[in-house]
């Protein structure tokens, strides 16, 4: 399983969240969209932290930009606490949207630079050891959960 298509599949995953989150209709069902996008965030986060951006440590121009990655995941992290937290309808829409951007934007960036770092320094089998060690990673997340 390579690395790349992995990652990818999961930020495709979430989009499609995103699309079903704004085209349900009410806050219930609102509300089960946002735990399922909290739970894709929280794996997919942890996974990148232990196994992807450790690998752009020795770089310096890219360790800034992984600096920056993980500003935006504790800034998700932050605003999904804020919702949890969130008493009114409208204040869950409203970081909800925020949410959903911060989440956005910060996918387009791994996709558009780190992503691409992947390609250029690894071998097709490094990737598909990477991808071996996400999916390792998946599970030993999923147990400890
Ligand atoms: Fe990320
Ligand atoms: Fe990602």
């Amino acid at each position: 399983m390579n690395a790349l298509d992995l990652l990818k599949a999961d930020h495709q995953k979430m989009r499609d969240l995103f699309v079903a989150f704004r085209e349900s209709a009410g806050i219930p069902e609102k509300k089960e969209f946002f735990e399922k996008i909290r739970r894709e965030v929280e794996m997919h986060a942890n996974v990148e932290e232990t196994v992807f951006y450790p690998l752009f440590n020795d770089d310096e121009e890219l360790a800034e930009l992984v600096a920056e990655a993980l500003e935006d995941h504790q800034e998700m992290r932050d605003i999904i606490d804020e919702i949890l937290d969130a008493e009114e309808d409208e204040d869950f829409i409203d970081l909800m949207d925020e949410l959903i951007d911060t989440i956005e934007r910060h996918v387009e960036v791994e996709e558009d630079e780190l992503f691409l770092e992947l390609v250029e320094s690894m071998t097709p089998t490094e990737l598909d050891e990477l991808g071996r060690r996400i999916l390792e990673t998946k599970d030993e997340i999923s147990e400890a959960a």
